[in-house]
């Protein structure tokens, strides 16, 4: 969070499954169409956070399955933990709210007493949290007869019951809006109260973040009956929510457009970049655009064209470098001239790149180290090169007129590295 020193732009508040990640989409493309837009539009000046059910522990498996960004903040386990960064450094300060008058062991000793109520794993169990199972033509009723045993027995606790299966009994101060709330309380108390808050849902543990004040807010198309119910019942006549006519993150960009939050065209959904306009001009976007082409050029997606390869080399200082994983080192516009032989090498092969984390650090007046993760996804093989690069604005005072790579160095990422080398050209 401390990575703004002025208020976000924009700050995303997204639910991940259904929301952010369509389970149903077995190429990912409305998550990688977001995740262009994010790192080329809004990463530099903007907040991403993710807001999910799931636990710490499945929320890292489904960043291992699926080709997500990483958020500024994390949101775990229905609103009751927050945490920060790519480490996910915890809000102690929630903690302790969390804390006051909640008996975890009682809850769990009179919600037994429930045979409807199936427990879910013991990943899902957390200090803030108790997950049962229970059939939808019980949950009513079910309901109903937990909070009168936990009045009776002045138990203030929230009961959440979300995708047509699951139920939630958390402190009642706890909650995925209420998480929101104590987030934008503690920004604004640091003066960086964000712009613009979108909030993205589709199920009910979402329902509350529609509820904060002065939020946007997008229900994606495929949001589930108990969300489009709690919105006709609550938030009818709030224009500032949608409900989508996209699915999933292609919803959010479709909310982003309509609320006219900032730029909308992600740039895979710009076909040829010779001839693509800027909303908004950054480093962010040189990166994204460039690695987009890469991956468009090895599916044999673009034509095989000189003109490509030499707009490339346009962008390039003549004495630039590229410091391949491996460790070698060649001149960048040589590395150019070696993609000719790897033009549509991954025809037909679910070939995906995406970068995550693309940071900008002015170095001098015109010269930026833009640091950012590339990941490449091929199959079951999923490979990620922490990356360097300065760029140079071709004009001295301004961006408007574009960059100049001066350099790229790229490193292997964790236990990433390939046995063999020579298939990795970028
Ligand atoms: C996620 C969590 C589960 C929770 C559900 C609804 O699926 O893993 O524990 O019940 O979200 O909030
Ligand atoms: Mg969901």
């Amino acid at each position: 969070m401390d990575r703004l020193k002025s208020p976000a732009r924009l700050m995303i508040v997204s639910d991940l499954d259904y929301t952010m990640v369509d389970h149903h989409d077995s190429e990912n493309l409305s998550l990688l169409r977001f995740n262009a837009l994010w790192e080329s539009n809004y990463r530099h000046d903007s907040l991403l956070v993710f807001s999910t059910g799931r636990s710490p522990t499945l929320y890292k498996q489904l960043r291992k399955e699926k080709p997500m960004l990483t958020p500024d903040i994390t949101i775990t386990s229905v609103g009751t933990e927050i945490t920060y960064g790519n480490s996910l450094v915890p809000d102690d300060g929630w903690v302790e709210i969390l804390n006051q008058k909640w008996n975890r062991n009682l809850v769990i000793e009179e919600s037994s007493k429930f045979p409807e109520l199936t427990l879910q794993s013991e990943t899902e169990q957390r200090p803030h949290k108790i997950s049962f199972y229970v059939e939808k033509a019980k949950a009513q009723a079910v309901t109903k007869a937990l909070k009168e045993c936990f009045e009776k027995l002045g138990l203030d606790v929230k009961i959440i019951y979300s995708g047509g299966m699951d139920l939630d009994i958390l402190p009642q101060g706890a909650g995925k809006g209420q998480a929101l709330a104590y987030l934008l309380k503690k920004l604004k108390s640091e003066g960086k109260l964000p712009n613009n808050t979108l909030v993205c849902g589709d199920s009910g543990n979402d329902a509350e973040l529609f509820s904060i004040p002065e939020v946007y807010g997008v229900m994606v198309s495929n949001a589930q009956e108990e969300l489009l119910q709690w919105h006709a019942e609550n938030a009818k006549n709030n224009p500032k929510i949608i409900h989508a006519t996209e699915r999933c993150a292609s919803g959010i960009i479709q909310a982003i457009g309509h609320f006219s939050l900032g730029p909308n065209t992600s740039p895979r959904d710009v076909t040829d970049f010779l001839d693509c306009k800027l909303e908004n001009v950054n480093y962010g976007h040189e990166v994204v655009k460039f690695y987009l082409f890469f991956e468009r050029w090895r599916r044999a997606e673009v034509e095989n064209s000189e003109l490509y390869l030499a707009s490339l080399k346009a962008a390039c200082d003549p004495s630039a470098s590229f410091v391949h994983p491996s460790g070698v080192e060649q001149s960048l516009c040589d590395t150019i001239n070696a993609m000719r032989s790897c033009y549509g090498d991954k025809q037909g092969k679910q070939l995906r790149v995406w970068v995550d984390r693309v940071v900008p650090v002015q170095i001098s007046s015109h010269t930026w180290l833009v640091k950012f993760n590339k990941w490449e996804l091929c199959g079951e093989d999923r490979r990620c090169c922490m990356t360097t690069a300065i760029l140079s604005s071709k004009d001295a005072t301004s961006i408007a007129d574009g960059f100049t790579w001066m350099h790229v160095h790229q490193t292997w990422f964790d236990e990433s590295e390939p046995k063999d080398h020579s298939t990795w050209l970028f």
